[in-house]
């Protein structure tokens, strides 16, 4: 098989590295990938939005099967453009198309949704330009923090928690008449803070059937201790030690049963990821989000623990066969630690020579944001290269990727040294 992974991050060289073991893959080819992609397959300098070269691409290659890695395209559009086009609609695509894409794409999609059907979610309202005074009488009727969010796609900005009601009307004033987040925040959600513990949920589904994949915790903040601003992801473990056997038959039944149910009955055609954004309030999860894809770095430790052959289990997807898979998930626990750029998530430099990769033993480094510059290895974004480690459980397996992030080098190089400090 030809496959084409869309990309460029730590979760594509994950999904890269995994599919790279395949006995069924042909060709691997990763638009436009990293350093660390260009040494498993061939790096296309196709951005992800660029339908029509993505097109002219999968044609001239004879690509079987197109892994859609990030959210933009499939908001985008990306798998209905395949669908609508006569030579590409017999491609397999691995991601939802558009209309149920905008689990991730809209806030106020993804709320309506929960509500209609029943999937446990904080309790909300939105609001918009002409209704900002009936959204000061509802944060006045709320308890602080609250929590306000841009309906659209936001880079992972769009969410902002105040303490200060002042603030918090600040906040709103700015989201939807001065347009903070562009169009993105011409639509507000305001909702009830969930005070609890956060944990990530993925399932694939083929749009009948559906497999649990390994659970994740990400560490969104970027100082130690959850601090200072949100990023990315600055680390995580799989699995999430406090899942236990109630916590996951809770989230079965009361949310993923509903999501995958909810899909069919809506009519949304969903082929690919369901990442699915948890906070344990007490004894019960409830949803603060859906994403449409895999996460990084949540990718890089949940893909390592999946046994079967990845290129099988994604022709299960495109066949609609996910219930014939036996899925098989490594026991070790594994953890990533991401090192960033000096000064992420702010402004940072780019093109600093990383050293030290060679070096690593007993971990897989997975490359995020790098570049290969005159046969060198530099840095190229925020988050640059994740360091995976297997362990009996998130403790060992962390001190293997503390001790292989020592190794690695470059100027400005940060990284959070607590990965795990709150469980
Ligand atoms: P999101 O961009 O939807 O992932 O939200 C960013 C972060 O905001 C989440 O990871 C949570 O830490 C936090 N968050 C979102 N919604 C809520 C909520 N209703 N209550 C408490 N925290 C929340
Ligand atoms: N690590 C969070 C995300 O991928 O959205």
């Amino acid at each position: 098989m030809k496959i084409l992974v869309l990309g460029s991050g730590g979760r594509e060289h994950a999904l890269a590295w995994k599919l790279a073991q395949s006995s069924k893959l042909q060709e691997l080819f990763v638009a436009p990938g990293n350093a660390g992609t260009a040494k498993l397959g061939k790096n296309i300098p196709i951005g992800v939005n660029d339908f029509e070269a993505i097109k002219a691409f999968v044609i001239a290659n004879s690509v079987d099967l197109v892994i859609v890695g990030p959210e933009d395209p499939l908001v985008n559009g990306v798998h209905d453009f395949f669908l609508e086009d006569k030579k590409l609609k017999g491609i397999p695509v691995i991601g939802p198309q558009k209309s149920a894409a905008s689990l991730e794409g809209s806030k106020e999609f993804a709320k309506e949704f929960m509500m209609r059907h029943h999937i446990p979610t904080a309790q909300y309202k939105s609001f918009t330009a002409a209704t900002i005074n009936d959204a000061y009488t509802f944060m006045e009727n709320l308890n602080a923090p609250y929590v306000l969010k841009a309906d659209g796609l936001a880079a992972g900005k769009g969410v902002v928690i105040l303490d200060n009601l002042e603030e918090a009307k600040a906040e709103l004033r700015s989201m939807l008449l001065e347009e903070k987040f562009g169009a993105a925040s011409t639509t507000v959600v305001i909702e009830e803070f969930l005070d609890g513990i956060e944990l990530s949920v993925f399932v694939l589904t083929d749009g009948k059937n559906y497999k649990l994949l390994p659970t994740a915790k990400d560490y969104k903040r970027i100082g130690e201790g959850d601090t200072g601003l949100n990023t990315g992801g600055m680390g995580a473990i799989s699995p999430v030690p406090f899942a236990d056997k109630a916590l996951m038959t809770q989230i079965e039944e009361s949310i993923v049963k509903p999501t995958v149910e909810g899909l069919k009955k809506d009519n949304l055609p969903y082929k690919g990821f369901i990442f699915i954004g948890l906070i344990k309030v007490g004894e019960k999860a409830k949803v603060i989000e859906y994403n449409v894809r895999l996460g990084d770095p949540e990718t890089e430790v949940v893909i390592p623990r999946i046994k079967n052959d990845l290129v099988t289990v994604f022709e299960a997807v495109a066949n609609q066969k996910l219930n014939e898979l036996d899925l098989q998930i490594d026991e070790r626990t594994a953890t990533t630690v991401m090192t960033v750029s000096g000064g992420y998530p702010g402004s940072y430099d780019k093109e600093k020579e990383i050293m030290g990769i060679n070096a690593i033993e007993d971990s897989l480094v997975f490359h995020a944001g790098t570049k290969l510059l005159n046969d060198k290895i530099v840095t190229n974004g925020g988050r640059v290269i994740a360091i995976t480690s297997y362990g009996s459980d998130f403790k060992e397996a962390l001190k293997t990727s503390y001790k292989n992030v020592a190794k690695l080098s470059f100027d400005g190089m940060n990284f959070r040294k607590d990965i795990g400090f709150d469980l």
